[in-house]
């Protein structure tokens, strides 16, 4: 449990959450961190704390460095409990602390944890000296909750994001520098598109602010610390924001006796008569956040289910539900399924792809089961349709 340097005077001293596998229903396969920041200055601060089962793991890293008795200055960036869950035995520990946090962040901790402590709270522009450093605080609202609020220091140039930019990622190393990139980049979007994508606007207002800001290195609450990569990972940002998307598809469905997927597989094929990469997935064997991250820079989102008791499929409402609350934008959709009688399925999903402002491709709908000639007249249908 050692504390890690990130210079001469802060340490991360958060949790690594090993075993965490679903995240309000976002899969982590890969566990996740929950980093606090403790800053050695004339007063000793504290940037966030944990989840509450990794208190002690918490602590123990702090004592290696300092009494947490001592602990002057305690800064609460976001109310969400992987965050904020460490605050009452940590204020506990030091009474005297001075708690800081956001306007909706003073709102939020009292309606999480019905205490009455005593906040200082900052907004845009507000700054407070540490001694040899100052740490200037950035609402960063709904990026993603009402309270999110992120500090920037200019003598080191570190900026502690909160939840921008961070992955769930549970590793011994804290630096881009130190652990393959390629993850550490799929972690980052992966987080992006399952939590940050409905905020897009919210993310390029906050953006925008950063811009004018000289960072050296990035310290979010969750993951791998930016140091190396500050420029991409800002640059991937700026791209998923804007809703950027890339000549690729993705072909989404489940099926009941194999004709759905016998027309998902002739939609496979005219995109790769079109040359645009392609993906298939069958809903029962992937999860839907996986998916997710796929949609954030797929243009073509080609979505499939029979008609199951008047309804599409329950795994494809899943889907959709799920993909409608993150709401990518400036897609191009296409509904398709088999059906036996009634045939509901299709327009459901397409109404929901409407819903959502896409563009549609003619829908595809097909009685018990296509045959050969009619899975090559749907690709050809379909080859004519797509521009690229
Ligand atoms: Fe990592 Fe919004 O909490």
């Amino acid at each position: 449990m050692k504390p890690v340097a990130l210079n001469d005077f802060i340490y991360w001293v958060g949790g690594i959450d090993w075993d965490l596998r679903n995240f309000h229903g976002y899969m982590t396969q890969r566990g996740s961190t929950y980093n606090a920041y403790l800053i050695m200055d004339e007063k000793i601060t504290l940037i966030d704390t944990v989840k509450y089962y990794l208190f002690d793991e918490m602590i123990e890293r702090i004592s290696k460095v300092v009494d947490p008795a001592q602990i002057d200055i305690i800064i609460s960036n976001h109310v969400e409990m992987d965050h904020s869950g460490g605050l009452p035995r940590l204020l506990e520990l030091c009474p005297n602390a001075t708690l800081i946090t956001s306007p909706n962040g003073a709102k939020g901790l009292e309606a999480h944890y019905k205490k009455n402590w005593n906040y200082k709270v900052m907004k845009t522009g507000d700054s407070i000296p540490l001694g040899k450093t100052t740490l200037q605080f950035i609402l960063e609202q709904m990026v993603h909750w009402p309270d999110n609020m992120g500090c920037y220091m200019p003598e080191t140039k570190i900026l502690f994001s909160n939840d921008a930019f961070g992955q769930h990622l549970a590793t011994s190393e804290r630096f881009d520098t130190e652990y393959p990139l390629d993850i550490i980049m799929y972690e980052a979007k992966k987080y992006y598109a399952n939590i940050v994508l409905p905020y897009d606007k919210q993310t390029q207002k906050l953006l925008d602010a950063l811009s004018t800001l000289d960072i050296a290195m990035i310290a979010p609450s969750h993951g791998i610390i930016w140091k190396d990569h500050v420029k991409e990972i800002v640059t991937h940002y700026n791209n998923w924001a804007a809703n950027k998307t890339t000549n690729k598809a993705l072909i989404i469905y489940d099926t009941m006796w194999n004709s759905t997927r016998l027309i998902a597989h002739a939609i496979k094929n005219a995109f790769e008569a079109k040359n645009i990469p392609v993906q298939l997935y069958d809903l029962k064997t992937i999860h839907i956040s996986d998916i997710m991250t796929e949609v954030l820079d797929a243009k073509y989102i080609c979505i499939g289910s029979p008609t199951l008791n008047n309804n599409m499929l329950p795994t494809v409402a899943a889907f959709l539900t799920y993909c409608k609350g993150l709401a990518p934008k400036n897609r191009v959709g296409l509904a398709f399924g088999s059906y036996g009688w009634g045939g509901q399925s299709v327009a459901q999903v397409e109404a929901v792809l409407q819903e959502m402002g896409w563009q549609l491709l003619p829908s595809i709908k097909v009685q018990y089961v296509p045959d050969e000639q009619l899975l090559v007249t749907i690709a050809q249908q379909i080859i004519e349709k797509i521009n690229g």
